[in-house]
């Protein structure tokens, strides 16, 4: 069985590499066709959505990790630019220490 390596990048996308089939909600297959790897837009901001098209550096993209580290080390979290925003899948960024998951909203 082949091997697929998906790399979360620093402030970045999620890069997909290895044989892989992508569909949409639709379940239409994008084609990948000539593609090694690829990489999945986890800012939300791209254009080209569901991959990254380079916005996240643009908008200033600071993962959900990077924000939830520099908060428990009680450091202020990054200057934001406009428009930018903090979401992110949590979890273990490549190269990254472990980082636990930013704690659920208990707030209503
Ligand atoms: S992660 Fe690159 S545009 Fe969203």
């Amino acid at each position: 069985m082949a091997d697929v390596t998906i790399t979360v990048r620093r402030n970045g996308p999620f890069r997909v590499e290895g044989p892989i089939k992508l569909v949409d909600a639709d379940g239409n297959e994008y084609d990948l066709s000539g593609k090694p790897a690829i990489s999945l837009c986890r800012c939300g901001g791209s254009v080209n959505k569901p991959f990254c098209d380079g916005t996240h550096s643009r908008i200033g993209f600071q993962a959900a990790e990077a924000a939830v580290r520099r908060e428990e080390q009680g450091q202020p979290a990054a200057p934001l630019t406009s428009g930018s925003q903090t979401q992110g899948a949590p979890g273990k960024a490549a190269g990254d220490q472990t980082v636990p998951p930013p704690k659920p909203r208990t707030e209503m």
